[in-house]
């Protein structure tokens, strides 16, 4: 494989982040490639800096070295106005599902759409009914937020975060919080998305949503990746950190 051929198929790339606060040293030279199509785990101790690296790559945090490179381009410079097209192109997933409260899901569904794509009213309407079918909540259009299970609120979050089909989604903690039932429901609805070619991030600490998600997994320690690994070298890895979250030791 020539050199070219190997960075076309590489969606997303950190090299040598660093990001301190203050006095507290976050990041210490953190680097990994996401590669087109795969969901790729990041497992780190609580306060590790799992989200700042996420927010870091939508530029809601501004790391103090290094560079990020998406579509053949430092993010890192970018000014809001260019970010807010990258935006459409990489997106987050809210750990609780971020609706606007006072919207039904149908508006919140199209307000991407609103903001971002030159849709026509009832274009945006197939579109959403389409997203509210892939995610199991058909004909859920008109209720309100407060409305809804917190399985389906984190659905519709999602389902708000992918609509625009961007090329990268984010996860911060997708299943924190949801019972075995909706947690099930979520990992298949990305996995549908998946299937169609989503390249993601999936920050969690639910190791069984990971193993079943995710292709490769990277560990965040003391301010690095200490390792990237396939999700079956993980469960056949003896290394003592791999295992200290494999056998969820860590959290304590
Ligand atoms: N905006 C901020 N200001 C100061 N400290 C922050 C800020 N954001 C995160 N931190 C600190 O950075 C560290 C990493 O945070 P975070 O990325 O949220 O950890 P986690 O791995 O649990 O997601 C934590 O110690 C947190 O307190
Ligand atoms: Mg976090």
């Amino acid at each position: 494989m020539t050199q070219e051929n190997q960075t076309a198929n590489i969606a997303l790339s950190l090299r040598n982040l660093h990001k301190a606060f203050g006095e507290k040293v976050v990041h210490r030279g953190v680097s990994f490639d996401l590669r087109e199509g795969e969901i790729l785990g990041l497992f780190g101790g609580s306060g590790t800096g799992k989200s700042v690296i996420l927010r870091s790559i939508i530029g809601l945090e501004h790391p103090d070295e290094g560079e990020i490179i998406f579509e053949g381009r430092n993010l890192i410079p970018l000014t809001e106005r260019e970010l807010f097209s990258v935006r459409t192109r990489i997106s987050y997933v809210f750990q609780n599902g971020a609706l606007f409260d006072s919207l039904t899901v149908e508006e919140n569904l199209a307000y991407p759409l609103r903001e971002h794509a030159l849709m026509t009213e009832s274009e945006i309407h197939e579109r959403v009914d389409e997203m509210l079918e892939m995610i199991d909540m058909k004909g859920a259009n008109h209720l309100l937020p407060s409305e809804l299970s917190g399985g389906m609120q984190k659905r519709a979050g999602f389902a708000r975060s992918v609509i625009l089909q961007p090329k990268v989604v984010l996860f911060d903690e997708p299943t924190a919080g949801l019972d075995p039932v909706n947690t099930g429901r979520l990992l298949q609805n990305i996995l549908s998305f998946k299937r169609r070619g989503m390249t993601g991030i999936f920050v969690t600490h639910d190791i069984p949503a990971a193993f079943e998600v995710c292709d490769r997994i990277a560990i965040l320690n003391q301010g690095k990746i200490e390792l990237v690994m396939s999700v079956d070298e993980m469960k056949k890895s003896n290394d003592a950190l791999v295992k200290s979250f494999t056998t969820g030791a860590h959290i304590r």
